[in-house]
């Protein structure tokens, strides 16, 4: 099987008090993730984004149908401890995430905390902190670090667990422009540069339009599932489900509608919507 995350039918309700209803907020979601992928994860507040990624490192167990990582099923109990150690989460607040005093240890913690021999733990601390480009801040204090440094340490100590997939739950949402752009360079990274399957989840359709296949979910299910250049077009179909689409298209759309013109509106670059601007209203 050449799926690192599998679910059927994949069902989720919180626990409540006594007497009251259970309301599933996963209603059945069925997705197959091919081992190196990197997919987009989008949709509306409460259409149950996070509580689908807390299913794939076994954080939510299923209460209807089921979920495979790496063909583990995640019920078991004998299985949370690898499941855990294949799918890596990275959440939005990077405060929340480090725990030592000094750059280096955050990144080791985890590992020290696996019984991995010390000279192991330092040879993935270093080069761990070079994939994310923090070597030079190893003996830094986090609290001193901006928030796209602190976020890309973050990433740093789950790159040296060397997981399989790592999900990210809106990784940038608490950065400003130029941290999420050194967030983004390192997720991209992570997935081309050493394979690792990424999922993430992100309310920045700029971020999506990077990942390589974009699931839209919705009241917990999945509206959509494609290549982005495939789901961005759908504009009314988004717009339905709350969200935005990418300004490229955005602009495109609108002209399109005002104009009665045919324009393609297939834009996910800004150099693809100015050149398709360029050909309609220059020549
Ligand atoms: N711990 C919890 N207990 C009870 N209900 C919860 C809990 N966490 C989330 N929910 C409910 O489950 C639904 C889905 O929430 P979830 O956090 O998965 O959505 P999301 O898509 O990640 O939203 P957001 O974009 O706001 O992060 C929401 O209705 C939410 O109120
Ligand atoms: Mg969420």
């Amino acid at each position: 099987m050449s799926e690192i995350i599998k679910t059927e039918n994949l069902q989720y309700a919180y626990p409540v008090e006594d007497g009251q209803l259970a309301v599933p907020v996963l209603k059945g979601v069925s997705l197959s993730i091919r081992r190196g992928e990197f997919v987009a994860v989008l949709g509306h507040n409460g259409s149950g984004k996070s509580t689908l990624a807390g299913c794939f490192n076994a954080i939510r167990l299923p209460t209807g149908g089921v979920c495979y990582v790496d063909m583990m099923d995640t019920r078991k109990e004998e299985n949370t401890y690898e499941v855990r150690k294949t799918v890596s989460m990275v959440f939005q607040n990077p405060d929340n995430q480090l725990v030592a005093t000094v750059v280096e240890e955050d990144v080791a913690f985890a590992l020290e905390n696996m019984g991995v021999p010390p000279a192991e733990i330092r040879k993935r601390v270093d080069d761990a902190l070079r994939a994310v480009g923090m070597y030079d801040y190893r003996k830094q204090a986090p609290h001193r670090l901006s928030g796209g440094q602190k976020q890309r340490v973050a990433i740093a100590g789950v790159i040296a667990m060397m997981p399989r997939c790592v999900v990210l739950d809106e990784p940038t949402a608490m950065l400003d422009p130029q941290g999420r752009r050194e967030v983004m360079a390192v997720v991209r990274e992570l997935n081309k540069q050493y394979g690792i399957t990424v999922i993430l989840i992100t309310h920045h359709m700029d971020e999506a339009v990077q990942a390589g296949r974009v699931v839209v979910m919705h009241q917990g299910n999945v509206l959509m599932d494609g290549a982005p250049r495939e789901i961005f077009t759908q504009v009314e179909a988004l717009r339905e489900a709350s969200l935005t689409v990418p300004q490229t298209i955005e602009v495109l759309y609108d002209l399109d509608r005002e104009d009665g013109e045919t324009l393609p509106i297939d834009a996910l670059s800004v150099t693809e919507c100015a050149d398709i601007l360029e050909k309609q209203y220059l020549n």
